[in-house]
């Protein structure tokens, strides 16, 4: 049976941990699918793990509705939530209200995760309304990027703690279905998820979270660089870099193909078409 947003909710009460991976393709849904993961997120992540760029901020609206419409035709049970990229929610709630409607119409999302706390949820409260199911974003938002100075952890400070808990307080209070922690202290986390409803999800935020997510490519070993919040169960760079090599030395030691590669036509046909003994 496919994963609704609101079985997420059953989950932090029956105290369930909530597994969850981004996916950007078909055969990567497929196997987190398969694997009985049953949240994926097309997160817009994929700037830096798919589409080469150094952040996610010139990852467009397109980008998102064409592979999340791939990811979506891969994942059968799986809840999929598509992320909203930078300055397509931002702007105003209408232009939250309509960008969102493409990612859950043309690209077949369950639901969608936009970054921010208390300034966005009015946004998201208008989301929420309409019928669209949002997940929230707060701690390290890599749309901010640029505003925060890099990649830090947040919430280390008493007033930023209280900030970070406010907003995702503020998220719930709009109808925020679940809340993304990143990059917090492990104890600041897990308090916050004491004190919501809602799961949380956390990344790099420790084991108190009601749930994990994590980006594929650094799971699988694919990532220029493994971030200290996870962990590498493959080195899938390896493996690939060994059979392209492989591939490379075989065609050039004229090894492939084999004849188990190749067709053969019928009897007697080549000797008919060109002459001679057809050799
Ligand atoms: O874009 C993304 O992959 C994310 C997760 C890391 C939470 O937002």
């Amino acid at each position: 049976m496919s994963v609704r947003a609101r079985r997420l909710q059953e989950m932090k009460q029956a105290g369930e941990p909530i597994v969850c991976v981004t996916a950007y393709d078909f055969p990567s849904a497929r196997l987190a699918d398969e694997a009985g993961i049953p949240v994926i997120l097309v997160g817009d992540s994929l700037g830096n793990a798919v589409l080469g760029h150094d952040s996610t901020l010139p990852v467009t609206l397109g980008d998102m509705a064409h592979h999340t419409r791939a990811v979506v035709r891969g994942a059968r049970n799986a809840l999929v939530i598509a992320d909203m990229p930078f300055m397509t929610y931002q702007t105003s709630a209408d232009d939250a209200m309509r960008n969102a409607g493409r990612l859950l119409q043309e690209g077949g999302a369950q639901a969608v995760k936009l970054e921010g706390g208390r300034t966005i949820a009015p946004t998201v409260r208008r989301l929420t309304e309409s019928g669209v199911p949002v997940m929230g974003h707060v701690g390290l938002l890599p749309q901010s990027v640029h505003q925060t100075g890099g990649y830090r952890v947040q919430g280390r400070t008493a007033e930023q703690a209280r900030a970070l808990l406010d907003d995702a307080l503020a998220l719930q209070e709009a109808g925020a279905f679940a809340v993304v922690i990143e990059s917090v202290p492990g104890d600041v986390a897990a308090e916050a998820t004491r004190r919501l409803a809602v799961p949380t999800i956390g990344i790099g935020a420790g084991a108190g979270c009601d749930g994990q997510i994590q980006v594929l490519h650094d799971l699988l070993g694919l990532s220029a660089r493994t971030p200290r919040h996870a962990k590498r169960y493959a080195d899938l760079s390896g493996v690939i870099l060994g059979a392209l090599r492989a591939y490379r030395d075989d065609v050039i030691e004229r090894r492939f193909p084999g004849a188990e590669h190749t067709p053969e036509a019928e009897a007697g046909a080549v000797a008919e078409a060109f002459g001679g003994d057809g050799a």
